[in-house]
């Protein structure tokens, strides 16, 4: 089982859906840590509560020095002896640094089918495109901001009169099953990062 990180900075709804699937012994991936940048983030005391290691590396501390951050984080990860990471509701843009440095082994999840609604605010961008179609991906992390090579999609139908409460739902409902089913793919080896292009086993 592949010791895997998720990384939150926020309430961790896809992280407990990852953790609960690797509850299961024939999952191929353990969540061995949970790491948020946000002291405090409501995650943090859900995987707690399931006997999930915790960690909080505070970006605020390096004063803006992304790679100093990040070396912080890599350190914590290193000592955890991670060997997959997960990015569920991370909010910070990670530097070619980091992506080389876990390239193919660091995956999220973004709340549109990419490419797609890239950033922040999926579900407006998506109401004010007029889509009749909306979703999520999971994707490798390269260092373009959430370009990365789609590993699975999962869609839902804009209905007349939703808003971006009611298309968040929908879209993250479709989240709690595509993250695991992604991350199995990745952690056994039935995908994989070559050459920059998704490879399937
Ligand atoms: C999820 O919808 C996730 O797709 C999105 O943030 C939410 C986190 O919710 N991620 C991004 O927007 C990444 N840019 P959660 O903390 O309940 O999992």
């Amino acid at each position: 089982r592949k010791r895997t990180a998720v990384l939150i900075s926020g309430r961790g709804s896809n992280m407990l859906s990852l953790a609960e699937a690797a509850q299961a012994d024939d999952f191929p991936a353990e969540i061995a840590l949970v790491l948020s940048n946000i002291p405090g983030a409501g995650g943090l005391e859900r995987a707690s509560a399931l006997g999930i290691a915790t960690a909080t590396v505070d970006h605020r501390a390096f004063n803006r020095d992304r790679e100093a951050f990040e070396r912080a984080m890599d350190e914590v990860l290193r000592i955890n002896q991670i060997e997959l990471i997960a990015l569920a509701g991370f909010m910070r843009i990670m530097t070619p640094w980091f992506v080389r440095r876990w390239e193919g082994r660091l995956i999220n999840i973004h709340p549109s089918l990419l490419p797609l609604f890239k950033g922040t605010h999926t579900h407006r961008q998506a109401l004010e495109a007029g889509v009749t179609e909306h979703g999520c991906s999971v994707h490798f992390v390269v260092p373009e901001l959430d370009a990365g090579p789609v590993i699975a999609q999962a869609k839902v139908p804009v209905l007349p009169g939703d808003d971006e409460d009611s298309l968040s739902q929908r879209v993250l409902a479709q989240e709690h099953t595509l993250y695991p089913r992604a991350l199995a793919e990745v952690a056994s080896g039935r995908v994989a990062l070559v050459d920059g292009a998704i490879a399937r086993l």
